[in-house]
């Protein structure tokens, strides 16, 4: 088996292994502690406990990468000369918290500012969403497409906010795609709307700005399914800074470009 095909196995199998434990939290929400990180945006110990084991299972394979995760970014220490696993424990931490299905564990993997595996796992429907550099994306182990739609008009764009930005780099956008018969959708869970864009069920995505571990595995799941992503690895110091997000299917991805740039 090739490195990548490890890698990509590997990441699969620990972010099922993080679904288990999280999923564990989510059937006793009534015994979970929650604490605010600042307005809108929670943590609990089963972002923390998640992450610890995602970056346990990864320091155990692969001792010599990095690891970035969301739960412990603030204290991080770039390794030189060595890819990075990026994670979000836990996206769509708000749904979580208060009972709805809508979250996922997203592991990718990034080397040479590359992305090259990215794996998001939904265990409420068990489904996972698995993609590694030039080999496409499956769901569940079956070769995912991204939709044929060839305008907004045809479905559903969905599109992420939060007190990153202001409120009007959501809303102008918004109001342009209304105004070209598309719908609008938002599930509270960045990473798997990604994912569902991967997976044709969504026509495309849209944030104004989204951390790296929010993004990095939706976007290769993307790209590999056939779609459309704006770079965001072309941002400097995409680590720490984020980026704008879009993704769509090929069809569409044009005009919702052109709908966020206005
Ligand atoms: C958030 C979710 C949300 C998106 C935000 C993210 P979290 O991540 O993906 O849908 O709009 O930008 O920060 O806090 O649930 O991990
Ligand atoms: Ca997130
Ligand atoms: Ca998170």
């Amino acid at each position: 088996m090739s490195d990548i095909a490890q890698r990509l196995e590997f990441a699969c199998d620990t972010a099922r292994k993080a679904g288990q434990l999280a999923f564990g939290y989510f059937s006793n929400l009534s015994s979970l502690t929650v604490v605010s990180k600042g307005i809108q945006d929670m943590a609990s110990e089963a972002d923390v406990n998640t992450e610890n084991l995602i970056r346990a299972a990864i320091a155990k394979q692969y001792p010599n990468d990095d690891f970035f995760g969301e739960e412990s970014s603030d204290t991080y220490q770039a390794k030189q000369g060595c890819g990075v696993w990026v994670v979000d424990p836990i996206d769509g931490t708000q749904p979580f918290i208060n009972g709805i299905r809508s979250w996922c564990i997203s592991i990718s993997y990034i080397e040479n500012d590359q992305i090259i595996i990215g794996v998001i796992y939904d265990p409420c429907a068990d489904e996972m969403f698995a993609a590694s550099l030039g080999h496409g994306a499956t769901l569940n182990g079956k070769p995912m497409k991204t939709s044929a739609a060839k305008s907004v008009a045809e479905g559903l764009i969905s599109i992420g906010y939060s007190n990153r930005v202001t409120p009007a780099a959501t809303l102008d956008p918004l109001k342009r795609l209304m105004m070209q018969q598309g719908m609008f959708h938002r599930s509270g869970s960045g990473a798997l709307s990604l994912a569902y864009v991967a997976a044709g069920r969504l026509l495309g995505y849209f944030e104004p700005h989204m951390n790296i571990w929010d993004c990095a595995a939706g976007m290769l799941l993307i790209t590999e399914a056939g779609g459309q992503t704006y770079d965001c690895l072309q941002t400097d110091n995409y680590l720490i800074s984020g980026s704008v997000v879009i993704g769509a299917a090929d069809g569409v991805y044009a005009q919702l470009l052109n709908i966020v740039e206005g």
